[in-house]
């Protein structure tokens, strides 16, 4: 046990900061926490950090403010008592608000990221941040971790019949080829559109890409997935253009609003997701990639 370590487990994410101290080989601190009538949040910090290196773990899913806030009390505390923190967010919420898409439209990555930049925090690590864009915001150290090896890897270990890697939109193209590489299979990816007034997504059922997956196992890789509709739109046009099955991997299942059965209605074979979003397809753990940062940080 390193004495000196410790992680303490934010409300949203105590089962992920488990398999983290226990990867590290770290006392395990809890994190009590109130939740008042108005919505408001108290946390407690149950044990002495001062002189400790502290790594917090808390992911930022919804309800995305409240965790968020949940996060800056517990850094501004654990700094009070004395420790040096590096902060874990494994989903970060906000990361899609990137720019101003439409005009008037706030850049809400910009605000989160100042929060955490005058937070206290020595370090911050997330896993599949939405963009590079997202991270520029940040001052402080912060370090991106990839879950595309873990759930690559458990793909690998899955019977699948002449496999293709595909990002539903051209955006994801690296993340697609990543997962290809490991798993030694060729990548596409599709053109989605998005209407950024409405929300609505169309994949143009006609693109020429779509000719590679005829007859073969996909396996559809992204970062997020939210209502379901890129996924649910992808898995169409890749069974109507002839594909054997489809498996959906993601870093950061939110599914919400009735996501998954939407995609298993819309004929997936599949959904697999992390534990930086609790849920019933987290099926991988990223705990390991990110022992493997943290360590790092700490050596
Ligand atoms: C978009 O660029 C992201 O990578 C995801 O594809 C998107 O956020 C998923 O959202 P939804 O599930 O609502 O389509």
């Amino acid at each position: 046990m390193n004495e000196k370590l410790c992680v303490l487990a934010g409300p949203a994410s105590k089962d992920l900061a488990k398999s983290v101290a226990k990867i590290l080989g770290a006392k395990l601190i809890d994190v009590e926490l109130k939740v008042f009538p108005d919505g408001e949040s108290k946390v407690r910090i149950d044990g002495e950090l001062d002189g400790k290196f502290v790594v917090i773990v808390q992911s930022t899913y919804p309800p995305v403010d409240t965790h968020l806030m949940q996060s800056l009390f517990m850094i501004s505390k654990a700094m009070k008592m004395g420790a040096g923190v590096c902060v874990v967010i494994p989903y970060l919420a906000y990361a899609r608000q990137d720019k101003e898409f439409l005009k008037g439209e706030a850049v809400s990555m910009e605000l989160v990221c100042s929060l955490f930049n005058s937070s206290g925090a020595k370090n911050l690590v997330t896993v599949d941040a939405h963009s590079q864009m997202a991270l520029s915001y940040f001052t402080i150290s912060t370090y991106n971790v990839s879950a595309v090896p873990l759930l690559a890897k458990y793909f690998k270990s899955q019977k699948l019949v002449k496999p293709l890697a595909v990002s539903p939109d051209i955006g994801g193209s690296a993340r697609a080829q990543e997962f290809a590489k490991i798993i030694g299979t060729p990548s596409i990816a599709l053109p989605k559109f998005r209407d950024r007034s409405t929300g609505e997504v169309t994949i143009d059922p006609n693109a020429p890409e779509l000719k590679t997956a005829r007859e073969r196992d996909v396996i559809l890789i992204d970062d997020i997935i939210s209502t379901g509709g890129s996924i649910v739109k992808a898995t169409e046009v890749l069974l109507k253009a002839g594909c054997r099955r489809v498996f959906v991997a993601c870093t950061h299942a939110l599914l919400l609003n009735g996501a998954l059965e939407k995609i298993m209605n819309a004929g997936a074979s599949e959904v697999v997701g992390t534990n930086t979003v609790p849920s019933q397809v987290s099926k991988v753990d990223v705990a390991p990639a990110i022992c493997d940062q943290v360590s790092k940080l700490n050596e």
